[in-house]
């Protein structure tokens, strides 16, 4: 993707949307608060090294950090408060703008938007636009890629003339991220015509010169390679007249970047035997000669997607800044540009399973494992209630500090033993308390994969899953007794439903279940009276699709749930590891009507929560300097020898199979 030179991207945007007035204001109805997988952990930034100083190989780190600190990684923030109004009629303002490119006479920006919804579910509403950039007012931006069709990751030629990208084309996307095939495709930069297929099964496009193009292919023997394309664009019709392998098999090779003001040198990311580290190495084409860039400096740490600068004096990179380095400490919820302002505003927080007390004065979540309150305004920091594996998290609505959850693993069977919960904070309401006593109740007996606590409005009951009649159905049973003071079957099928939660009105039970392809790993939103009648499902995404956690809106008119229904925003391979980077958060009204997207970007987007509570739309930081900043991990898919289910079990907060 992207990271690269989003950044400038970011404030390009920005001024082009700050032109407009701000929106009147009316009183938000609330605020949603979601997951996304290690993100809070990132805090990327651009460095360079002059390429000269590879050869000398001397000790003195000539590292230059180009970002000033603030993540230079995602557009979707920090949001500016209140959000602008977009400009455009097509722009939304909360789209991913990506891989900007400047055509050499500066006069127009070629990047990747998603502000325009694809045709159909399931695909990426990634595609290429050129705004140009000389004229004032500015013009409306122009869609290069075809209607139906998505681009991921373009490059400009040198001459500005021509534009590659990499596409999914027809074939599409297969469901998971390694799955993702493209071919490169060029068009002509000015109005997107004469777009012609140049090299199939093939992604990253990078020009050397208007003759040559570099980009990256997973071959047959299971490593990522870095190929040359020689092209011919003087017919009319573009041609690649030859491909060639540049690096070898036996370590991978990938997102390549060249310069014409560097010739004869690519710069690559590298993931070699042995090393568990995402690496830069610029090759010397003419001698074959491997340049470490990265590994001499920063031996434990990843760094993604090079650059050579146009004068060919720098090779650049994205790498974790750590501690240390400057910057501001993670944020425990970070504003993210809501859609509609006036009915939500919207956090990303760093834990999963979010959820508010009724009084939206508190959230909780999880660590996987630990469970954790924290102050919605962040104050006092976040108190740690139990260290055992615990998911998700609901609060009792008439019972003060009462929070629901389940204990045991995660994405494990039917029979494995995990049980529903009552966790008593003992603090009544005030929320600062160091003296509380906290005391848990097993609610749930016989540990049949007993999960997803969500309670009814009135107190009285709690609905959930289990797994013990073999398969994962609804039950409901006494909120505040358990099992012990009643229970009873709300649904029952061969299949599994799961993630159920009840409408604050108490007429709905909204679950997700695979009972339309049952063990097939594609999910749907379903609902469900309590009393087991008027059954429906809600949403859909296509019949592969995913879609998960759903929560109710205060009004209980509406659901946020995470869904596959958008695909992946950018080539997968240029993140750091998500199980699922195509969950991305969706509202839509409970008759099915309103589908609409709140995320754009390319990581795993999950577990959302809605608060009828307004949470002011500004970031909030952790009070303690976390462990683990910069402990994220690269896509296990590039590890050749490993099971990508052992993986895919461990901890997807998104909407894996046999949640
Ligand atoms: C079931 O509950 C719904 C919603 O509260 C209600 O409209 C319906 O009449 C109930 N049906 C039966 C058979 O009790």
């Amino acid at each position: 993707m992207s990271m690269a030179r989003r950044r400038a991207a970011l404030l390009f945007v920005a001024l082009l949307l700050l032109f407009a007035a701000s929106p009147a204001l009316s009183a938000a109805a609330g605020t949603i608060v979601f997951t996304t997988l290690g993100r809070s952990r990132y805090a990327f930034d651009i460095f360079a090294l002059p390429l000269n100083h590879l050869a000398l190989s001397s000790s003195s780190s000539p590292e230059l950090r180009l970002t000033d600190g603030i993540s230079a990684l995602e557009l979707d923030s920090p949001s500016p408060s209140p959000p602008p109004t977009p400009l455009l009629p097509w722009s939304d303002p909360a789209a991913l703008r990506d891989r900007p490119t400047l055509t050499r006479d500066g006069s127009r920006l070629i990047y990747v938007s998603t502000a325009l919804p694809a045709a159909a579910p399931r695909r990426s509403w990634a595609a290429v636009y050129s705004t140009r950039i000389t004229h004032s007012p500015a013009h409306a931006p122009r869609r290069l890629t075809p209607p139906g069709v998505a681009d991921f990751s373009p490059a400009v030629s040198p001459s500005g003339d021509w534009t590659a990208a990499a596409s999914p084309g027809a074939a599409g996307w297969a469901g998971e991220v390694q799955d993702l095939r493209t071919d490169l495709y060029v068009f002509r930069t000015s109005d997107g015509s004469r777009r012609t297929l140049l090299v199939e099964d093939a992604g990253w496009p990078c020009w050397a010169d208007d003759a040559t193009l570099f980009f990256h292919r997973r071959d047959a023997d299971g490593w990522y390679g870095v190929y040359r394309a020689n092209i011919d664009l003087s017919h009319d019709a573009p041609s690649s007249t030859s491909v060639e392998r540049i690096t070898p098999p036996g370590f991978h090779a990938f997102t390549p970047a060249a310069s014409p003001g560097a010739p004869g040198l690519v710069a690559v990311a590298t993931r070699r035997p042995g090393s568990d580290y995402r690496h830069i190495e610029v090759i010397d084409l003419t001698s074959g000669t491997y340049f470490e860039v990265t590994r001499p400096l920063a031996p434990r740490a990843h760094h993604f997607n090079p650059f050579l600068s146009p004068d060919g004096a720098r090779v650049g990179y994205h790498r974790c800044r750590g501690s240390g380095n400057g910057g501001s400490p993670p944020l425990l919820l970070e504003s993210i540009r809501s859609p509609a302002p006036d009915a939500f505003s919207l956090f990303r927080i760093d834990g999963s399973y979010p959820s508010f007390s009724p009084d939206g004065k508190r959230i909780a979540f999880v660590g996987l494992p630990g469970l954790y309150v924290v102050n919605s305004d962040g104050s006092g920091g976040r108190k740690k209630i139990f260290s055992g594996n615990a998911f998700p998290t609901s609060w009792d609505w008439k019972r003060k500090g009462v929070i629901y959850t389940s204990v045991g693993p995660d994405f494990a069977s039917e029979s494995t033993e995990v049980d529903v919960v009552a966790v008593s904070l003992g603090d009544d309401s005030s929320s600062s308390s160091s003296s509380s006593q906290v005391s848990i109740k097993k609610l749930t007996v016989g540990g049949k994969n007993n999960a997803f606590p969500s309670p009814s409005p009135d107190g009285k009951w709690l609905v959930f899953r289990s797994g013990r009649s073999g398969h994962k159905n609804l039950y409901i049973m006494d909120a505040e007794d358990g099992e012990a003071g009643g229970i009873r079957r709300l649904t029952d099928g061969p299949w599994s439903d799961t993630m159920c939660n009840w409408s604050p009105d108490g007429e709905w039970i909204a679950f997700a279940s695979d009972r339309h392809n049952p063990g097939g790993g594609s999910f749907s939103i379903y609902m469900v009276h309590p009393n087991s009648t008027g059954l429906r499902r809600v949403v859909h995404s296509a019949d592969a699709g995913r879609t998960n956690h759903p929560w109710f809106s205060p009004d209980s008119k509406s659901l946020v749930f995470t869904s596959d229904l958008a695909a992946v925003s950018a080539e997968p391979i240029s993140n750091p590891h998500h199980y699922q980077p195509y969950g991305e958060i969706f509202t839509i009204n409970i008759d099915g009507s309103g589908l609409r997207r709140l995320t754009h970007n390319s990581f795993e987007d999950g577990t959302p929560a809605w608060t009828p509570y307004f949470v002011q739309p500004r970031d909030v930081s952790e009070t303690l300097q976390a462990s683990g900043m910069c402990a994220f991990e690269d896509c296990y898919w590039l590890d050749i020898d490993a099971q990508p289910e052992d993986h895919g079990l461990r901890y997807a907060h998104g909407n894996k199979i046999g949640c």
